[in-house]
């Protein structure tokens, strides 16, 4: 059986954790294929919410396997503190957590690096969550990190002093304060927990689960918008948060895809700089931010707000040949007079419906407007009590886009999720 995949459209922060809890219901196994602790999928069910920054988002599940794979970058730090949350509620991590051999390691020094940056940057810096992402896929990438299998090693500790120190020379370039030893003693500390996780060669995994009809889910982070290729360089992340991320990031292969499923939110958020063409800076944004809770999961910052943006959201589902459509945070636009989704860009007179290679200020959207709806979705649990507006308003973007929309999240809690009648499975 192929393996499905869910992935965010936009900006990251769509609604990914929730929609791969609710999924997992069908999946045995739950797998994280890239990015790191810059992620925050947030969960609510039984009147609890939880935040995950690494543990795929299949964990509350009983009976499922979730692997954090060979294309996730881990600080050791980090993951200790969620796993032990989660013993702490009574979850078996250790039966049901496995992580790749091949995933690298966010050394506190990759940490620092991403603050100096950042620092230096000024004006233009990116936004970082300064969890130290960039910097630990520049040193994958450039052939200087270490990953989770090195700490069996013998000369673990001697490979982790040798890395350490080029960060400590490069660090020579910033004119950034930072103590040389800040956090070393807990990340050790950490190493030795990370220890205790069955530490696989996850892609074997992955792929006897394909050939034994066991169904794999495969779990993205950020979003098409902060791909590395194709989101809105350089204000992105420095992973490949599309389809392809997902074959290279557990090692599967393209042919062996199965579902892709896109989520994406009934309007858009970004949070950290960047080109923003639908942002709202008016009265509807600040609803949008106060009606949708938009403050980020992992750092807590505002989240900026705007209209859907029909022309990044098909780019998006042509990057990831996306088979399946999910709509997330319907329930945040009711009460709205009106609703606009850009339908297209107006560069210099110009209208063009293709996502241009760099997006500067004299761009501005095209919208359509739509009649909004006097109702509360998050009480709607089912297809026929859906206001007339608000069905209209999903039929244009399934027109729009050439796909149909699967599901309808209408809140947080997975209870409040509507599997359109025409899919009778997920
Ligand atoms: P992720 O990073 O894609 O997993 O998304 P986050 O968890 O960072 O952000 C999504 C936020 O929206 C979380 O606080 C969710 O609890 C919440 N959420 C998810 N779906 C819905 C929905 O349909 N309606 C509302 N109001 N909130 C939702
Ligand atoms: P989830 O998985 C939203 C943003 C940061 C910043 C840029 C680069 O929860 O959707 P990085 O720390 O990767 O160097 O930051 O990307 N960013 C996210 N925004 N959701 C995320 O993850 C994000 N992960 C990174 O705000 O603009
Ligand atoms: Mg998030």
């Amino acid at each position: 059986m192929n393996v499905d995949v869910v992935l965010g459209l936009q900006w990251g922060d769509e609604g990914k954790g929730k929609i791969v809890d609710y999924l997992a219901q069908q999946y045995p196994v739950i797998a994280r294929f890239q990015g790191g602790p810059n992620a925050g999928h947030s969960l609510h069910f039984d009147s609890s919410s939880y935040i995950l920054h690494s543990v795929p988002s299949g964990i509350f599940r009983e009976g499922t396997c979730n692997i954090i794979g060979n294309g996730v970058v881990i600080d050791p730090v980090i993951f200790e503190k969620e796993c032990r949350m989660l013993e702490s509620i009574g979850i078996p991590i250790k039966e049901r957590l496995m992580v790749s051999n091949r995933a690298h390691l966010i050394l506190p020094t990759h940490r620092i690096i991403d603050a100096a940056s950042e620092h230096a940057k000024g004006s233009s810096k990116i936004g970082s969550t300064l969890k130290g992402i960039g910097p630990t896929y520049m040193d994958k990438t450039g052939r200087n990190g270490i990953r989770v299998g090195d700490i069996t090693a013998p000369d673990f500790a001697a490979r982790f002093q040798a890395l350490k120190s080029k960060h400590l020379v490069f660090l020579k370039q910033f004119d950034f304060p930072y103590q040389a030893d800040e956090g070393e003693e807990a990340w050790l500390q950490a190493i030795e927990y990370l220890r205790g996780f069955p530490l696989i060669n996850a892609e074997y995994y992955v792929n006897d689960c394909i050939n034994q009809n066991r169904r794999v889910l495969a779990e993205g982070a950020q979003g098409a918008l902060l791909d590395i290729d194709f989101g809105t360089y350089p204000y992105v992340t420095s992973s490949s948060t599309t389809c392809a991320g997902a074959c290279a990031g557990l090692g599967f292969s393209p042919t062996k895809t199965g579902r892709v499923y896109g989520i994406f939110k009934a309007y858009c958020t970004r949070v950290g700089s960047g080109p923003f063409i639908t942002e709202l800076f008016d009265k509807d944004g600040d609803a949008l931010r106060e009606k949708g809770k938009e403050f980020g999961s992992t750092t807590g910052r505002a989240r900026r707000t705007g209209w859907l943006d029909l022309v990044a959201l098909k780019y998006a589902i042509m990057l990831n040949g996306v088979t399946d459509l999910i709509m997330m945070k319907s329930d945040v636009l009711d009460g709205f007079d009106t609703i606009k989704a850009a339908v297209a860009y107006n560069i210099n007179g110009e209208e063009t419906q293709q996502a241009p290679y760099y997006i500067h200020e004299e761009i501005t959207p095209i919208y359509k407007e739509f009649k909004g709806w006097d109702a509360d979705l998050s009480k709607m649990l089912s297809e026929e009590k859906l206001p007339a507006e608000f069905l209209h308003f999903i039929r244009f973007i399934e027109d729009q886009v050439g796909l149909p929309i699967k599901i309808l999240s209408v809140g947080p809690d997975r209870e409040q999720t509507i599997v359109r009648e025409i899919f009778n499975h997920v």
